[in-house]
């Protein structure tokens, strides 16, 4: 079987795609910052916004690694450069720092978002954000002016994720890696509520057009699908998952 890391493991959509991964016979790795770990077959207690913290994690992660799901992430309820530190700086630091510790042909999955799309729009600040250190997040924050208003620092760390995915299209190709992105309308998790909060009109909107919020069991499939051979062909691209949202959107727009 695959070995896994699945980060967010303890809720919503990372939980189920840890069931999910270990009931198709894979070694599940799990990583959160809350204790839960009886569905993944070792944890690892870590704050995935802090430097050091990563740096020993990818220490301690075995050799060995088939699939990484990138999935913990914050709403914009959280600390805006918290919300940046998870859901971006963090994330490609952790998954940065275990290339090495990869096996050729292993399958990166970052969860973006719908919130995500507007990506070409933040070409400037995507580029401004390309090599920051993840313990420089709050400097970079307050210096593109990225805050929680609107829910902006959210909207910012999924389009510069699908970007940083895109952009890496080939990066690892000699040795089979490959990544992409995966982006969920609203989903019912613990932090839905938190988006109808902080994203106000926009997120009521998207609920009185669909017929129902997607669930952890609409996503995790998807996730595992991508980490699986299946889709050694499917490099650098982002998979929408919302239940027609996007092309709604698309529709609406011409
Ligand atoms: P959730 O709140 O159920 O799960 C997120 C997990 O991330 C939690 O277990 C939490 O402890 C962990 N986490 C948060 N901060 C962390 C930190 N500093 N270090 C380590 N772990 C941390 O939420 P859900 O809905 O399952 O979210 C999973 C991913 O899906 C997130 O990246 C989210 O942005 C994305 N997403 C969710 C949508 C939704 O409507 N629920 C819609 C689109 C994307």
């Amino acid at each position: 079987g695959k070995t896994i890391i699945v980060t967010g493991s303890a809720s919503g959509i990372g939980l189920e795609t840890a069931r999910v991964c270990t009931a198709m016979g894979a070694k599940v790795l799990g990583v959160d910052v809350t204790k839960r770990f009886d569905h993944v077959e070792e944890f690892y207690r870590a704050d995935l916004s802090d430097g050091a913290t990563l740096d020993a994690l990818i220490d301690v992660l075995p050799n060995g690694i088939d699939g990484i799901a990138n999935i913990a992430g914050l709403p914009p309820t959280a600390p805006a450069e918290k919300v940046l530190a998870v859901n971006l700086f963090g994330l490609k630091h952790l998954t940065l720092g275990l290339i090495p510790k990869l096996n050729n042909g292993a399958s990166i999955v970052n969860l973006a978002s719908l919130a995500g799309f507007g990506w070409p729009d933040a070409i400037p600040k995507i580029r401004a954000s390309e090599n920051v250190h993840v313990d420089d997040t709050a400097r970079f924050a307050a210096e593109h002016q990225i805050t929680n208003e609107g829910g902006r620092s959210y909207f910012f760390s999924k389009e510069a994720l699908i970007a940083w995915t895109m952009q890496n299209r080939w990066t690892w190709r000699d040795r089979g890696i490959r990544m992409n992105t995966v982006s969920p309308g609203p989903v019912d998790t613990p932090i839905l509520g938190d988006f109808l909060e902080t994203l106000g009109a926009r997120a009521e909107e998207d609920a009185r057009v669909m017929d129902r919020p997607g669930t952890p069991q609409d996503l995790a499939p998807i996730i595992a699908f991508l980490l699986s051979d299946m889709t050694a062909w499917i490099r650098g691209t982002n998979i929408p998952a919302d239940g027609g949202m996007s092309s709604n959107i698309l529709c609406e727009m011409h």
